[in-house]
């Protein structure tokens, strides 16, 4: 069981924030397929489907908890970038504001002595660690390859591969 109103909010906030992530990252593919960068757009689709998983982790361990669970309304994700690198920055600075509020929910859920969400939260901590390094990777590789246009069709290649 949840032990209090206060960790079944977070838990029902994060779970929110996933799904938001989610349509984030779905509007970052859009944005690539509308660049003709097909490589990218699929990129952020894997990603948009890893944060719904995330979402779905929340909801499930509320569900076995038997918190209440509360599905709110998504917010509109931004749709205009300058461009690749824009894009890829902004993913990274939103990954690191996430794993801010994970670490926020530890220190919580850590105080409220319920064990079951640090548990939770652990994986999410290690989580949140591959996320900011696999986006910041490719911040690193559009930052080295500046304008080149030829540079930035073998990153999309490159980037076509990832399963997940
Ligand atoms: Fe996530
Ligand atoms: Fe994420």
């Amino acid at each position: 069981m949840i032990p209090n109103k206060k960790m079944e909010e977070m838990l029902n906030k994060q779970m929110n924030a996933e799904f938001y992530n989610s349509h984030l990252y779905m509007a970052m593919a859009a944005w690539f397929e509308n660049q003709n960068l097909p490589g990218f757009a699929s990129w952020m689709e894997v990603q948009a489907e890893e944060e719904r998983k995330h979402a779905l982790k929340f909801y499930n361990h509320l569900k076995e908890r038997r918190g209440n669970i509360k599905v709110s309304q998504v917010p509109q994700p931004p749709a205009n970038y300058k461009n690749a690198l824009d894009v890829f920055q902004s993913a990274l600075d939103h990954e690191i504001a996430v794993s801010k509020e994970i670490n926020k929910m530890m220190e919580a859920a850590l105080a409220e002595k319920d064990y079951a969400a640090v548990q939770l939260l652990n994986w999410f901590v290690s989580e949140q660690v591959e996320e900011e390094a696999q986006t910041d990777a490719v911040v690193q590789q559009l930052k080295m390859i500046g304008e080149s246009r030829g540079s930035l069709m073998y990153i999309d290649r490159h980037l076509a591969k990832r399963k997940e």
